[in-house]
């Protein structure tokens, strides 16, 4: 009892794009639905599996002001997106809170007609100050990204020396907010922080926010990953299992990334995001906007399709329209399902932090 068969295969009576949306799909015939959108390439932290010191140092050339979109420009793109089957917008960086103003973006965001869902994921450290603001410009929850509990794991991890504290702080003044739910990403990595799963699991055990585990993923070039640092979801859940009993719950929508487990004592929930050991990409929905208007159909690419040329050569509507078609219809990635294969390491990939995971 309490440790659930882990399941490889979504449940087959995951919830179907719905009928009479608009009909644009891939080439794998996969709606476009997610679109993830980096307001900047900078960040406060140097997370090791991320931007580590060594690459993102004092010389590295972060974008310069006028090359990254205006707020302008991307409510212009987000409008198109939705009226082409985006129903999600998620907010990302680098670390969208360093950028100025992020409360009059959401205020944008959130008028774009037919969007459903506006969220954003941040490290917190900036949270306590932005909460209340982003909260009443609009924005419906909150992801915070949280890998330990102790000090001296989550320093070593973020870079920067920053605590533990700061960042729970943040999660409080979201909760107060009224961003919920909230959720919790923690990236495990085998030998670093893969001890803290279970404390992390208990902490938030009850209060109503939704704790994430996430396979480490060779994400960029940077990072040095191997295969030997990943802990696979199912010896995670096996884990969590063994002391907090739990059991599968179907997924909320179609293309959910997370595995969604529940405890059986009723005293909430987790998510397991398995992109290493079971890939989701056969329902992948999701586009990712980088800060400087290019377009990536998935997170293990270097191609990148330039949207702002088009805004800033006078492009219309139509024209932007036509040229989002274009991209989604060919689309063919599905990186995490061919991980293993030779050519697949090899290949250039865009790094995480120019577009937000
Ligand atoms: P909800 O909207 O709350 O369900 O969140 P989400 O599933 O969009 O999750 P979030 O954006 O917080 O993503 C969590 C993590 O999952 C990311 O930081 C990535 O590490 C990973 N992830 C998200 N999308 C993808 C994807 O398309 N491919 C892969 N390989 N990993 C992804
Ligand atoms: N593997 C898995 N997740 C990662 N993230 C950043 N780099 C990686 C990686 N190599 C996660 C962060 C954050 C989100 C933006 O992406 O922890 O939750
Ligand atoms: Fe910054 Fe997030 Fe990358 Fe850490 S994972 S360096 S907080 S963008
Ligand atoms: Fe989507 Fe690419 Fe991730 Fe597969 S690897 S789920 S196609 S972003």
């Amino acid at each position: 009892m309490g440790t659930p068969a882990f399941s490889s295969r979504r449940p087959a009576n995951a919830a179907q794009p719905g009928a009479g949306t608009a009909a644009l799909t891939d080439a794998l015939h996969r709606p476009l639905r997610d679109l993830r959108i980096s307001v900047t390439d900078r960040c406060n932290f140097r997370c090791t599996y991320c931007m580590p010191r060594e690459v993102f140092g004092p010389g590295f050339a972060f974008l310069p002001h006028r090359e990254v979109l205006t707020f302008e420009e991307i409510t212009r793109l987000a409008r198109i997106f939705v009226a082409h089957g985006v129903e999600k917008i998620r907010i990302t960086g680098g670390e969208p809170l360093v950028r100025r103003d992020i409360e009059k973006l959401v205020a944008m965001l959130s008028a774009v007609p037919g969007l459903h869902d506006l969220t954003l994921t941040t490290n917190g450290a900036l949270l306590k100050k932005k909460a209340r603001a982003l909260k009443e410009a609009g924005l419906q929850r909150i992801t915070v990204s949280l890998d330990s509990l102790r000090d001296e794991v989550f320093m070593a991890m973020n870079d920067v020396n920053f605590p533990v504290r700061g960042v729970l702080e943040g999660i409080e003044a979201a909760a107060a907010a009224g961003l919920h739910p909230i959720k919790i990403n923690m990236v495990v990595k085998r030998g670093v922080n893969d001890d803290d799963v279970v404390a992390m699991a208990r902490f938030f055990q009850g209060t109503g926010h939704i704790v994430r585990f996430i396979e480490y993923m060779d994400v960029g070039t940077t990072n040095g990953w191997r295969m030997s640092d990943v802990v696979p979801a199912a010896e995670i859940v096996r884990r969590i299992a063994a002391e907090l009993p739990l059991e599968p719950v179907e997924p909320d929508y179609y293309g959910e990334v997370a595995n969604r487990y529940r405890y059986q004592d009723g005293s909430g929930e987790i998510g397991i995001i398995a992109s290493v050991t079971i890939p989701f990409c056969r329902d992948c929905t999701r586009a990712r906007l980088s800060a400087e208007g290019k377009l990536y159909t998935c997170l293990f690419t270097d191609v990148g399709h330039d949207f702002r040329a088009l805004l800033r050569n006078g492009g219309t509507d139509a024209q932007l329209a036509a040229f989002l078609q274009s991209v989604w219809r060919v689309r063919d990635d599905r990186y995490s399902e061919i991980r293993t294969q030779e050519t697949a390491h090899v290949r250039p990939k865009v790094e995480m932090s120019h577009i937000g995971g």
